[in-house]
């Protein structure tokens, strides 16, 4: 697909590459050890799908929905549940699966949510990051690409629930 006002940042080969990557990572980090892979809805789904087909461990996965209030392209930090795991987490492993962690209000948020259920550990594995956003600090353990401060849309990531469905990471121009 080619959209007018869509810049290509990484295309299908090169997240397909880097998905493997961390894959690869995340088999060999977790080997022997009961792992939950939690991703972040709506986001995080085509990462998610992607990365626990290159998990090769007996996983299970389970989702967590948020809403997260402020204007169109920009986080507000006012953090909302709006679905839980439907299974409990303690003395499990459980890595989170994200889309972005911008200022990283949402993921301070769930991390501090989620260690209230005493898991066996707890990390993070998020698609990009906006170290020029950040403002509180984020241990991401597996992290796909840094990205420029710019409004990023495909792959999951949507402007305004649009562009979910494209297979490539793109910059909305104009957006930031
Ligand atoms: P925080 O600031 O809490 O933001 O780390 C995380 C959430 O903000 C959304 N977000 C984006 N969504 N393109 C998007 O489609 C972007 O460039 C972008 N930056 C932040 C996203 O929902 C993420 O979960
Ligand atoms: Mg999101």
């Amino acid at each position: 697909m080619n959209l007018p006002g869509v810049k290509v940042l990484h295309d299908e080969a090169a997240i397909a590459a880097r998905v493997g990557e961390l894959g690869t990572r995340i088999t060999r980090d977790y080997q022997g050890k009961e792992l939950v892979v939690v991703g972040v809805l709506k986001g995080s789904f085509m990462f998610f799908a992607d990365l626990v087909r290159a998990i090769d461990l007996p996983i299970s996965i389970d989702f967590l929905g948020v809403a997260s209030y402020g204007g169109n392209t920009k986080s507000s930090g006012v953090v909302q549940l709006t679905s839980d795991l439907s299974h409990p987490i303690t003395g499990k492993h459980v890595l989170l699966v994200e889309d972005i962690v911008d200022t990283g209000l949402t993921m301070r948020y769930l991390l501090d949510n989620l260690a209230t259920r005493h898991p066996a550990s707890l990390a993070v594995c998020s698609l990009l990051e906006k170290p020029a956003r950040m403002r509180v600090p984020i241990e991401i353990v597996y992290l796909g690409f840094s990205i420029p401060d710019e409004f990023v849309v495909g792959y999951g990531l949507d402007h305004a629930q649009k562009y979910r469905n494209l297979g490539f990471l793109g910059i909305l121009e104009g957006a930031v």
